[in-house]
């Protein structure tokens, strides 16, 4: 069976925690696709397509993986790329709760397309986009957090 897996994110900006993400499903599924949602009630710093070409950038190494941005209902991105199952991670139990809401909704609205797992490596557990952005705002190190790419497009926006 041939498998393509959706991990929909804001990613403002991606980090090493969601590319850890992108790595473990680039090796369980046949095709990733790396889907960022325009998100406006989160008022993103990065435009979408800022953050589809740093997500693109980060992820070119990968082979089965593709960045898209959408606009919409997640379920209805994932039906258009064929998709089966939606990637999200887990990084402690205080995300639980939502998550199991989103799980639970897109079940209820397509329930065909299943939501999986996954937990990133014990060292990205903390770390959050907007953590992030507030440490390179206030002219912090990031380098330990994002790719290089990254961190440039943070100095040039917030510092
Ligand atoms: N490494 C690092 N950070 C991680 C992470 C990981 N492995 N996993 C999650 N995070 C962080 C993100 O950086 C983000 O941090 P922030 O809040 O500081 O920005 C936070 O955890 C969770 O955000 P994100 O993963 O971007 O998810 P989200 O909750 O912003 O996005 C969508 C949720 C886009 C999936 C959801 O809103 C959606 O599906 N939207 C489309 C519309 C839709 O279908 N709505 C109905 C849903 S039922």
């Amino acid at each position: 069976m041939n498998t393509t897996v959706i991990y929909p994110g804001t990613f403002d900006p991606i980090t090493n925690g969601h590319i850890d993400l992108v790595h473990r499903a680039s090796k369980l599924f046949d095709r990733v696709i790396v889907a960022i949602a325009i998100n406006p009630s989160k008022a993103p710093t990065f435009s979408l397509e800022e953050r589809v070409t740093l997500a693109e950038q980060t992820l070119a190494g990968l082979n089965n993986v593709e960045v898209c941005g959408f606009e919409g209902l997640l379920i209805d991105v994932a039906k258009q790329k064929d998709a089966n199952v939606i990637l999200r991670g887990l990084r402690a139990v205080s995300d639980f709760e939502h998550e199991f809401q989103l799980a639970g909704m897109n079940r209820k609205m397509n329930p065909e397309i299943e939501t999986l797992f996954l937990t990133p490596a014990e060292q990205y557990t903390y770390i959050s986009s907007s953590l992030v952005r507030e440490i390179a705002s206030l002219g912090g190190d990031v380098s330990e957090f994002v790719a290089p790419c990254v961190m440039a497009a943070l100095k040039a926006k917030l510092v």
